[in-house]
């Protein structure tokens, strides 16, 4: 199974995206994927309309994860600098402390239809209709069935508030247990075939029929335990650091605008795995969200105490990622993120991704209590500046030293800098 070497972290970008390479034994056609090549436009083609081309993200990888016993290197894309960095920084520190524990549903999913003006006495028809949805919706999930998942049954609800309740309108959902698929394709068929059966059955009009991405029963989520003397940062001993972090924790339980950053900084770490394994990211993000409102206030996402002397972290949420269907089967990146990672099912993808999650948070919390994140920030901003200014290969990183020790951050000494190397060169 793929391996990256110990050092991997520390080669420059092409060793390493050979160490990459090698390490998954990718063919040349996915080598090229990773990079970018003309041929792949049919591949644009068939994942959008009126493709022109891509836009490459950087693919990075935060190594050494050690999740429910077992070494894991994570894949992810992203456009911002620092989040792989502080990923693969808490990754360590827990690894160090035994690691991460994690949980996964069942891959229950559902699809809606919503029903305009049903009288109350037409619902239990509505319930008996399930034999006959159950056949309809049969053939769209063979191959479903065939793998464990398939339909499980239909639940009746009134929308409870607003004009849609005052006309009368019901929401019937099927549910299906769509295994390792994130399952939006044959949830939004089954609605579709399901619809007419129900419209008969409530004598009623179906207004819309789709999956909802709210993903309520496909929760997972992951937790740490760090003793207190493994803890320590910039200067800080570990039960210092432990208690702000507990405090910065309670802020964003408390107050939603501190909440909205908090999750984001979450968010990070689980849509740059989505990406990288081309999952549909704007579903999860959207159920994230409407799961840290659930009770009426948005809340954070994290739970943190101090326990024995250990510093306990804890993450849930609805988490709908697939390892099958759409484009993660065929995208050669995403392919190649899910051979990283071992080719893990849709549980086991949202089990790492409730672990990175987590991760991510540790560290933006445990920089923000302590020096801050500008620091680290300015520090990769320095590379941006260097390489805008065309410094390229190893003049990035000269460039970038340079900025760092005049504390000067901005485009005019970046390009000072760089013609002073390349004129002593
Ligand atoms: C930056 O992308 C993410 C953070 O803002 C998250 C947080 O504030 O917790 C650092």
């Amino acid at each position: 199974m793929p391996r990256l070497p110990r050092s991997f972290r520390k080669q420059d970008v092409r060793r390493r995206s050979r160490l990459f390479c090698e390490a998954l034994e990718l063919s040349s056609a996915e080598r090229r994927a990773l990079i970018e090549d003309p041929e792949l436009l049919d591949l644009a083609d068939v994942m959008v309309e009126s493709a022109v081309g891509f836009m490459p993200l950087p693919l990075g990888v935060a190594a050494g994860f050690r999740i429910d016993g077992r070494s894991v290197d994570i894949p992810m894309a992203t456009e911002e600098p620092s989040v792989i960095a502080a990923a693969g920084y808490a990754g360590a520190i827990v690894a160090r402390a035994g690691g991460f524990s994690t949980w996964a549903d069942e891959p229950l999913m559902s699809a809606q239809v919503y029903l305009d003006g049903v009288p109350p006495e037409r619902e239990a028809a509505l319930r008996a209709a399930e034999p006959e949805v159950a056949e309809t919706v049969a053939p769209l999930l063979d191959s479903m069935r065939r793998r464990g998942g398939g339909f499980r049954g239909l639940r009746v609800r009134r929308v409870e508030a607003g004009p849609a309740a005052r006309r009368g309108t019901v929401c019937v959902e099927l549910v299906i247990d769509v295994r390792d698929a994130m399952g939006a394709n044959v949830l939004n068929s089954a609605a579709e075939a399901a619809a007419p059966a129900l419209e008969r059955a409530a004598g009623a009009r179906c207004v819309i029929a789709i999956l909802t991405n709210a993903a309520s029963e496909r929760k997972a989520g992951a937790s740490f335990r760090v003793p207190l003397p493994k803890l320590r940062r910039r200067g800080l001993g570990g039960g210092e650091l432990a208690e702000r972090i507990v405090f910065a924790n309670e802020i964003a339980l408390s107050d939603p605008e501190r909440a909205v950053t908090h999750n984001k900084g979450i968010m990070n770490g689980i849509t740059a795995l989505a990406l990288a394994t081309a999952n549909d990211t704007r579903a999860l993000e959207a159920a994230v969200h409407a799961y840290a409102a659930r009770d009426g206030a948005y809340r954070a996402l994290t739970e943190y105490r101090v326990e024995d002397d250990a510093l306990l972290g804890e993450f849930s949420a609805p988490l709908a990622l697939g390892t099958v269907g759409g484009a993660t089967s065929f995208h050669p990146a995403a392919r190649a993120s899910l051979r990283l990672l071992e080719n893990p099912g849709a549980a086991e993808l949202a089990r790492i991704a409730a672990a990175l999650g987590l991760a991510q948070n540790f560290a933006a919390v445990s920089a923000l209590v302590s020096e801050g994140i500008q620091s680290g920030h300015m520090r990769l901003h320095a590379n941006r500046l260097a390489y805008n200014a065309g410094a390229r290969g190893a003049e990035i990183a000269q460039v970038a030293e340079r900025l760092a020790a005049l504390g000067s951050f901005n485009a005019e000494t970046a390009a000072r800098e760089l013609g002073a190397i390349r004129s002593s060169s």
